[in-house]
């Protein structure tokens, strides 16, 4: 049995495809064309499971998956995990997770409502400053709480920084660097080691 690979949909998958091909892990089928979720690779017996983001550590934490590639903000929302270890940085999917506002407008004092999707991100963030914050959860297009009134900041992601201007908003404070990563299921680094270990020096030579 080859390894469980657990991709992330969207922008990650394409960027990480052409990294595992480097690998000789190509699927049978286009995941970006296809409507099937689990595909084979061509050679060495994988299978490569495509998932939304959120749900990739927790395939990797539950063993259904032996390794998965996700963004470092899946991995710090996620919190806590017993049951994998981040093991390489590969070095796309580069960006800022940062808090950002309506421009020109100043933050109120008090208690700041915040809008995210990375609501654990937020909360630590806004605990080691100390700062008093009514958490806002929403699952996308948060640009658009501060625009109506919902919240005066959000915490998102900013690669460009093209969607907080075409919203009328700005970056304010830099919370971390984001970057893709991948997993290693804790009890697979054992049982799958030399796979593992190849997969990982592979990956080593192409990023
Ligand atoms: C992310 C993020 C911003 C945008 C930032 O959304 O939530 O909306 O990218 O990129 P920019 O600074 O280059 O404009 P994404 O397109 O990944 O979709 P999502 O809302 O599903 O997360």
């Amino acid at each position: 049995m080859g390894l469980v690979i657990a991709l992330n949909k969207g922008r990650i998958l394409k960027e990480c495809l052409p990294l595992l091909a480097a690998c000789e892990i190509e699927p049978d089928e286009d995941p970006e064309e296809s409507r099937k979720l689990i595909f084979n690779s061509r050679a060495g017996n994988h299978q490569l499971i495509v998932t939304r983001s959120a749900d990739v550590p927790t395939y990797v934490e539950n063993g259904v998956a032996d390794v998965g590639i996700t963004g470092k903000d899946t991995i710090l929302e996620y919190g806590e995990a017993m049951g994998f270890y981040e093991l390489l940085d590969l070095g796309i999917g580069r960006c800022r997770m940062m808090t950002a506002g309506p421009v020109g407008v100043p933050e109120p004092q008090g208690v700041l409502r915040v809008a995210s999707k990375f609501v654990n991100i937020t909360r630590n963030y806004y605990q080691q400053q100390s700062r008093q914050v009514a958490l806002i959860k929403l699952s996308g297009a948060m640009e658009i709480a501060p625009l109506l009134g919902l919240a005066d900041s959000i915490v998102d992601i900013v690669d460009t920084g093209n969607t907080l201007r075409a919203n009328g908003l700005e970056a304010r404070e830099m919370i971390c660097d984001i970057s893709t990563r991948l997993i290693v299921n804790r009890a697979s680094l054992k049982t799958k080691f030399d796979q593992v270990q190849n997969l990982v020096s592979q990956l080593k030579k192409v990023v």
